[in-house]
């Protein structure tokens, strides 16, 4: 991690009239309109350094034990640098302190360094949604020369 990037950033939870971080969302989640589905029901934390919105994620409260990490995104020139990981802890805190027991993430068949950092950071694969994006998005969607087709689901245990 790098320290001294993480010694000047900050997080806190955007208010519901303020402007949302679209830019970020749609790099984690290229449907506005899924986005926008979400959003109303969800919080929205936002990461700052130098007076600026670098990160972001999304919780979303599924039920009373378990909340889901809707979107996590780190702006193109920060990304590689530990911001992610530090949002991954820090929406784990938020959901313990909340009382939930799981906190779950959802990615593609593809997106193979989110996969490594989930699971890295403690998340294991608990469920599949077959076909979950060759049939909710328009286009088809590629990541490291994989169709994006299926949502792999993983769960982390906050006990
Ligand atoms: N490819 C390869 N490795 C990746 C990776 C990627 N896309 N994203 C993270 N990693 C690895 C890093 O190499 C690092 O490994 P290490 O701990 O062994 O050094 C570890 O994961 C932590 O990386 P970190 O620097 O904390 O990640 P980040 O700040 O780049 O944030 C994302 C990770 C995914 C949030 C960020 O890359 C991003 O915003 N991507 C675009 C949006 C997106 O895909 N969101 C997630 C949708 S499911």
């Amino acid at each position: 991690m790098n320290i001294e990037i993480l010694q000047n950033i900050s997080t806190r939870l955007l208010n519901k009239d303020e402007t949302m971080p679209y830019g970020l969302l749609l790099d984690a989640d290229p449907s506005m309109e899924a986005i926008s589905k979400y959003l109303p029901s969800s919080d929205v934390y936002v990461t700052i350094s130098e007076e600026k919105i670098v990160a972001c994620f999304v919780l979303y409260t599924i039920d009373a034990r378990t909340i889901e990490i809707k979107n996590i995104a780190v702006t193109d020139s920060l990304q590689g640098k530990g911001i992610g990981k530090f949002l991954l802890r820090q929406a784990t805190q938020i959901a313990r302190d909340k009382g939930a027991v799981f906190l779950t993430i959802g990615t593609s068949n593809a997106s193979i360094g989110q996969l490594y950092l989930y699971q890295k950071e403690g998340f294991e694969i608990t469920a599949i949604k077959h076909n979950f994006f060759s049939e909710h998005y328009p286009e088809p969607i590629f990541e490291n020369g994989i169709q994006c087709r299926h949502m792999l689901m993983l769960t982390k245990h906050l006990s």
